[in-house]
């Protein structure tokens, strides 16, 4: 049997995977940034996921105007990191895991969401830098990575009603999946933060706060949070927050958050980090 054993949250500023590249990790600006992953590097070694369901945001990387799915599922066998404009990211090709891809693209279409399924894919920081930040440097990731791409780039984004529903449905293929599999779901982005506009720069610290421990003690309340609020209280690349719900309404109501992080800023975000264990 196939059982999503925990849940991880991060933020996915492009900035931490420069730093991490680049080999800025120990100075003054970032270290504190990394100190937040520490506990998470050493619990995901013991850890040992087989395969990382991982809900991100593509930034008009892959996706663009031209095609807007709203939910993406990666079912191919590799995914290539993405060139964002200064080169691909010096990070191993994402392996996929086609098997459990194309079970939960089946499950959870024919439970009433509608996905649409992708075969080939580069994959960009929304991704990668979440993959960094709880795995290092390896030459091969040690994991299989499903990659779920979410539309909170162009208007409208999915409500974080629907997404918490979706996460259900995850859960449910999940379980079903005829394979003994320890799978982990990630959420990405977030938290509060704006890059454009006149209100560029905007952190919202009591917000977010307030979400973590929503998002830990009342996920179905945390859900009906309409898209303007997440808007207009965590700026506009704050709705990136909705995928967490995905995360969460994929572990039990009980799951034990064992570690969280809250760092302001990296770059001009927020940084929250928080990882569950499901109950099982
Ligand atoms: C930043 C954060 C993001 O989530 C992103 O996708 C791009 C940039 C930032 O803080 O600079
Ligand atoms: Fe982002």
């Amino acid at each position: 049997m196939a059982r999503i054993t925990a849940g991880v949250t991060t933020s996915h500023v492009p900035a931490i995977g420069a730093a991490i590249d680049l080999g800025k990790t120990r100075e003054d600006y970032w270290r504190p940034v990394f100190d937040g992953y520490e506990f998470s590097k050493k619990w995901i070694r013991k850890q040992k996921p087989d395969v990382i369901f991982l809900v991100y945001n593509d930034h008009a990387t892959a996706l663009d105007l031209r095609l807007v799915p709203t939910f993406a599922i990666g079912c191919a066998a590799e995914f290539p990191p993405a060139d964002e404009g200064w080169g691909p990211r010096p990070v191993p090709m994402v392996k996929g895991c086609p098997d459990l891809a194309w079970h939960v693209a089946q499950s959870v279409i024919q439970d009433d969401f509608d996905l649409t399924i992708v075969n080939e894919m580069f994959v960009d920081h929304g991704l990668t830098v979440p993959l960094s930040l709880m795995f290092g440097e390896p030459r091969e990731w040690p994991c299989l990575v499903i990659p779920f791409a979410v539309n909170v780039v162009v208007y409208p984004p999915p409500s974080g009603q629907r997404c918490y529903k979706l996460g259900k449905a995850i859960r449910r293929a999940v379980d079903s999946f005829d394979g003994d599999l320890n799978v982990q779901i990630w959420g990405t982005g977030g938290m509060s933060h704006q890059l454009q506009g006149p209100r560029a720069g905007l952190i919202n610290q009591p917000w977010d706060k307030r979400f973590l421990d929503r998002l830990r003690d009342e996920p179905d309340e945390l859900a009906k949070v309409p898209h303007l609020e997440y808007v207009r209280d965590a700026g506009s690349e704050g709705i990136e927050l909705v995928m967490w719900l995905i995360m969460r309404g994929a572990l039990n109501a009980d799951a034990k958050e064992v570690h969280r992080f809250y760092h302001v800023p990296a770059s001009n975000t927020a940084v929250g980090h928080v990882i569950y264990e499901n109950t099982v």
